[in-house]
């Protein structure tokens, strides 16, 4: 079946789009664990996904990923040099009969998953330059607030083949709060850096599209589905924008990646999917997964949800003496902690703060990371104090 160009104008009536994303036949009966206030978790809601974020309960979900239609506007069959014919996305569920329709479907899939977001959830939504520009100014018409645009580079891509255009060889992620003023929003900083050799992690990441064993195929070995997203995508996402228990809903489910990655992750899932065959590949796929062990998963506490630990409650704690001399790492400057928990520089008083950057002749500077205690000939950063009554803060706690 061959679409109009979306965008382009002509008559409607020629156009034969039999599932596009604002359908005319949606499922709408609730099905079990659907009612408002029951929580349908790890589940696969089979129905279009604005009537079933409808059923869901306001402000129930922590991270959202959508991966919604491209609307690639395919106009023909695409071969190799060869003649072989390529495998291309030319499924009706990807046909908007224009641009104005596509927009109509994305505002009202987004007004929906907003009305489902807690306040201080995230979501991501994936897309080509087909679609993601609209998706993005739509995304800031509505309120949301972009925090990041990714870029997935394909390690992989497929070549152009008629040699018209450069290789297509990225996806844009839009990464977004609902509003500027979400401010407490989980960015699992800490641990990415660390996993990152501790370099903070870029916006810019280079993942193979799936392949070999991930892709998931029928008996006669075709692909289950056209657009399947790796898992190494996923699990980046929701190792970087959840937390062990959290729950993340996906209205674009299809093979069910978020699923199977969210399950091995020790997150929770709404999957809601309007193909009943993608519906039981993702359920047969999503029963394989093994959770990964608690201890390689559980929720660590970052920096930022930390209590806040005053220099002076470091000296009230006995961790750290009055007239006791701080050295910065280089040993260029010196400064002497003070009995109410300020530091000296000579004549200058201040906090960690203040006199380090004083002593460095900078505007700011981290004095936890700056100033360094010695122990028996060895020089730590007095930040290893502040961690060490954080610790017993939270063993007293407990
Ligand atoms: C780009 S694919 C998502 C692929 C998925 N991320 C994966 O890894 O397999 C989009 C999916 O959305 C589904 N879809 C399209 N319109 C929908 C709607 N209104 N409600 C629910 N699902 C829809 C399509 O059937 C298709 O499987």
């Amino acid at each position: 079946m061959r679409s109009q160009r979306a965008g382009a104008p002509g008559p409607k009536a020629q156009i034969k789009v039999m599932r596009t994303g604002i359908s005319p036949a949606r499922s709408a009966t609730p099905g079990p664990g659907q009612a408002q206030g029951a929580l349908p978790v790890n589940e696969i809601i089979n129905g279009d996904c604005i009537e079933a974020m409808a059923r869901l309960p306001p402000e129930c979900v922590d991270l959202v990923f959508a991966d919604p239609p491209y609307n690639l506007q395919l106009e023909s069959r695409l071969s190799r040099p060869d003649q072989s014919r390529v495998d291309g996305v030319d499924d009706d569920w990807d046909k908007f009969a224009s641009f104005s329709d596509y927009d109509n479907f994305t505002r009202a899939w987004l007004i929906a998953v907003r009305r489902v977001m807690k306040q201080d959830a995230t979501i991501f939504v994936i897309g080509s330059y087909h679609n993601i520009f609209r998706a993005g100014s739509i995304l800031q018409d509505q309120g949301f607030w972009i925090l990041n645009d990714i870029i997935w580079r394909k390690a992989n891509p497929m070549p152009n083949f008629r040699g018209r255009r450069f290789t297509n060889a990225h996806e844009t992620l839009i990464w977004a709060t609902k509003s500027a003023g979400a401010k407490n929003y989980r960015f699992n900083y800490e641990l990415l850096k660390a996993g990152n050799e501790d370099c903070q992690v870029r916006s810019d990441w280079f993942l193979p599209i799936c392949t070999g064993a991930e892709r998931l195929k029928d008996s006669s070995g075709r692909k289950v589905h056209p657009t399947q997203k790796p898992e190494a995508l996923l699990s980046r996402i929701l190792l970087a924008a959840s937390n062990k228990d959290g729950v993340v809903l996906d209205p674009f489910f299809g093979s069910g990646t978020t699923g199977a990655v969210a399950k091995r992750l020790g997150r929770s899932f709404i999957g809601i999917e309007r193909d009943a065959s993608y519906v039981s590949a993702a359920r047969a796929r999503i029963a394989g997964v093994e959770p990964l062990p608690r201890e390689a998963i559980a929720a660590v506490a970052d920096k930022r949800s930390e209590p806040r630990i005053p220099f002076a409650a470091i000296i009230e704690a006995g961790l750290i003496r009055p007239g006791e001399i701080l050295t910065d790492e280089r040993k260029r400057h010196a400064a002497m902690v003070r009995a109410d928990g300020t530091v000296s520089i000579g004549a200058v008083t201040g906090s960690i703060h203040k006199t380090g950057a004083l002593a460095q002749g900078l505007p700011a500077c981290n004095g936890w990371t700056f100033w360094q205690f010695e122990r028996d000939g060895r020089y730590a950063p007095i930040d290893a104090l502040r961690s060490l009554a954080r610790a017993s803060l939270r063993q007293a706690a407990e």
